[in-house]
């Protein structure tokens, strides 16, 4: 039985730190990662630290080719969609991502694992996030209203026994800037059907818009995946930190070119109102392969 990192299902936590890496040395990969593995979460009942841990695919292939998915690969690429809408592509070697109850304990623990991996790797991308409304992203919006239950999100969300990487996770991290100005200049029927839901209760509508976002992801066409997404950013500059997490690496990659109107031509109408910033997959692996790298 391989044991997946618990902090992909570690819901209820109001602060977040997103630290992405660059390994400087590819010579040093095995220390960069035994370094990364070797974390130790403070472990007392009420201040803890969760914590997920991935890396590039093709860095963890080399790490350990018999726990690494077969074919999975880095957002190499940039996603060219229709009207000159693009996503960037901005792979870095490595994510840890920490939450916690209160941003104290995730910014000391963010403090000590940049210390920790001085000389080796470079803090590429940093993003703090934290909750909004209980569980709304800063659309406005209910987010996450059609993830499974936490008994059923495993299937969703894991890499199933006796397959390479059984117990491991692809992630998706985006990073997504809200056009604020354009998005509040919409009456909320609008913003509704952008969306495809209603806002006050995240109702899914009947007649919901081809272009509309939850239209253009939706579960029944691509196979589900469990998002973990959380608001980031400051009054002035803020948005939404797309984490989705898949069984398999396509659900989530062709839902990204359903958004960009590469699957029927109809550009997902949320992307006319925020703009993806990062775009990077990693490898979560189980607990069993992140013991064998440390
Ligand atoms: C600015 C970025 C994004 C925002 C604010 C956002 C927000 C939302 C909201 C409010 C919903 C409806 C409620 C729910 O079911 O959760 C939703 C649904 C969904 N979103 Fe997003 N989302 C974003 C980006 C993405 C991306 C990049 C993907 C995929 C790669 C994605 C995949 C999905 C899926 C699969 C659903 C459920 C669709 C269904 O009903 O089956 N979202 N999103």
């Amino acid at each position: 039985m391989d044991t997946p990192q618990s902090g992909i299902f570690a819901l209820g936590t109001s602060s977040h730190a997103y630290l992405e890496f660059d390994l400087l040395d590819d010579g040093k990969r095995a220390q960069f990662a035994a370094t990364i593995a070797a974390i130790r979460e403070p472990r007392t009942t009420t201040g803890g630290v969760n914590f997920v841990i991935g890396f590039r695919p093709e860095l963890w292939r080399k790490l350990l080719p018999d726990a690494a998915p077969e074919g999975l690969a880095g957002f190499n690429e940039p996603i060219r969609g229709t009207e000159g809408f693009a996503m960037p592509a901005t792979q870095h070697d490595a994510l840890v991502w920490l939450s916690g109850s209160a941003y104290d304990v995730v910014f000391d623990m963010a403090k000590s694992m940049v210390r920790d991996l001085a000389g080796l790797a470079a803090l590429a991308q940093e993003t703090s996030s934290w909750s909004y409304r209980h569980d709304r992203d800063l659309t406005g919006f209910i987010d996450g209203s059609e993830n499974s239950t936490l008994m059923d999100a495993p299937a969703d969300a894991l890499l199933a026994e006796g397959v390479a990487g059984a117990g491991g996770s692809v992630l998706l991290l985006q990073k997504w800037k809200h056009d604020v100005s354009a998005w509040e200049a919409l009456p909320v029927e609008q913003q509704e059907q952008v969306i495809g839901r209603t806002k006050a209760d995240s109702v899914e509508l009947q007649n919901k818009p081809e272009d509309s976002h939850v239209a253009r992801t939706d579960q029944d066409a691509f196979g589900k995946i469990f998002r973990r997404n959380m608001p980031y950013g400051t009054v002035g500059d803020h948005g939404t930190m797309f984490v989705g997490f898949s069984t398999e690496q396509s659900r989530l990659s062709k839902m990204l070119e359903s958004m960009a109107g590469l699957v029927n031509g109809k550009r997902d109408a949320l992307t006319r109102y925020t703009e993806p910033l990062t775009g990077a997959y990693y490898f979560v692996p189980s607990v069993e392969s992140l013991r064998r790298v440390r």
